[in-house]
């Protein structure tokens, strides 16, 4: 027997279009963004004669349509100005190029056709780089709209000479000019600028608010009429999905995720519908997967923390008490070698993991020592035997616990 056989009889194809519910796909509509886009249109407007538009920031939550907005605009520009005579319109994703290096010899390779001339991947100093873009764009004699997207990445690598670098650059040009689109999630962005570089790629600000559910339905709607087959998703189906995202965070790159994994829980199953059974189930392997996700990349001294709420919630049916996590905390770093931090430290590493909802901490008294916490586990058995088993804890089998401490 082969290892497909089972799958193969078992799975209904139900979706007939995958790519339509990716996230990378780019929707021709985009409903509900009609504002953002004529606001952010409009300022970009006078590039195709040749003016330099304000340079635009723009914020909003993830999946709030920023990046498809802009790449329908990009589009749409390029409609307008095919043989791109007066503006060019040049993309750069800063999540995957987060460093000013990278991301010049990105705008750069988009500017510079000739192979030749184009800078290298690496090698030359920043300035030789700042020099030969400025050259390149200059040479073009037309308007460079160019956007950052997930801005806030380089920022936070490498601090914002880059943006005063790339905010003055039109003070070197002659015969083209620059205009930067910046975008977003951090709607706190903005405070961590410097207050000229804040004001400078801050010309103009467009914000994308969440959407709500009936928006986020509208958005789902559409992409199940091209991805399905008439028939194959139950009425409340979408509704529900909308409602779940929007209570979220408003967020469409979710609500469509939950579609499509509702959706692939059916096939599995080798259902004929896709019913709101299925959005149950993936809403639960989601959430597992987002929570796991969290708890793997905490720091080990967190996990240490949290390993010891677990094993102190597994000794007592009482609520567990900052003290108790802390002392078996200092077992634990003993049995890793690992050097433990003070009291106030763990204090504070409690609240950030209360802050993700992994635990509920609650102040229960100000004694002698000060304040106690009450800590409650906020995760599911399946999440803690995540937690137990992380790798961090290897060392520990062979460690032998003092007393009663009970090691999973
Ligand atoms: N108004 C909309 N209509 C259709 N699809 C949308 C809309 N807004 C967002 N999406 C889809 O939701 C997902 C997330 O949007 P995206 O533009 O990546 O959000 P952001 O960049 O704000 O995080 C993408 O798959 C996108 O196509
Ligand atoms: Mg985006």
């Amino acid at each position: 027997m082969g290892a497909f056989d089972e799958s193969k009889t078992k799975m209904n194809i139900l979706i007939k279009n995958r790519n339509i519910l990716q996230t990378t796909y780019i929707p021709d509509q985009l409903p509900h963004r009609e504002n953002e886009v004529k606001n952010i249109v409009e300022i970009i407007t006078p590039s195709l004669y040749k003016h330099k538009p304000s340079n635009i920031l723009i914020t909003g939550k993830t999946g709030t349509g920023k990046t498809a907005v802009l790449n329908y605009i990009g589009k749409e520009l390029k409609k307008e100005d095919p043989s791109e005579e007066n503006c060019s319109f040049l993309y750069v994703n800063c999540e995957i190029v987060d460093n000013p290096y990278g991301m010049l010899f990105n705008i750069s390779n988009q500017i510079i056709k000739d192979q030749s001339n184009k800078i290298p991947f690496t090698g030359w100093s920043l300035d030789r780089v700042y020099d030969t873009l400025i050259n390149s764009i200059d040479k073009e004699n037309k308007i460079f709209i160019i956007v950052l997207d997930e801005i806030d990445r380089i920022l936070q690598k490498n601090g914002d000479d880059i943006f005063y670098f790339l905010t003055t650059m039109n003070e070197k040009l002659k015969n083209s000019k620059v205009s930067i689109i910046g975008v977003t999630n951090n709607t706190k962005f903005t405070e961590l600028l410097t207050s000229k570089i804040r004001s400078r790629l801050g010309e103009e600000k467009v914000v994308f608010p969440p959407y709500n559910p009936e928006q986020l339905q509208d958005i789902l709607r559409k992409r199940a009429e091209l991805a399905f087959e008439p028939g194959v998703v139950e009425e409340g189906v979408i509704p529900y999905c909308a409602a779940v995202s929007a209570q979220d965070s408003g967020d469409a790159r979710k609500a469509l995720d939950l579609l499509r994994v509702s959706a692939e829980k059916a096939e599995r199953r080798g259902d004929s519908i896709v019913t709101e059974a299925h959005v149950k189930e993936a809403i639960n392997a989601i959430e597992k997967d987002t929570v796991q996700e969290v708890i793997r990349t905490l720091p080990s001294q967190s996990k240490i923390i949290l390993r010891s709420i677990i094993e102190n919630h597994e000794k007592k049916d009482t609520s567990v008490i900052t003290g108790d996590v802390y002392s078996l905390y200092k077992e634990i770093c003993k049995g890793l070698n690992i050097s433990p931090k003070s009291e106030k430290r763990v204090a504070d590493l409690i609240s950030e993991l209360d802050m993700l909802g992994i635990i509920h901490a609650r102040v229960k008294s100000f004694g002698r020592q000060g304040r106690t916490r009450e800590i409650e586990l906020n995760i599911n058995k399946d999440i803690i035997e995540f937690v137990m088993k992380d790798e961090l804890f290897e060392p520990l089998s062979k460690y032998k616990p003092p007393k009663q401490t009970k090691l999973l």
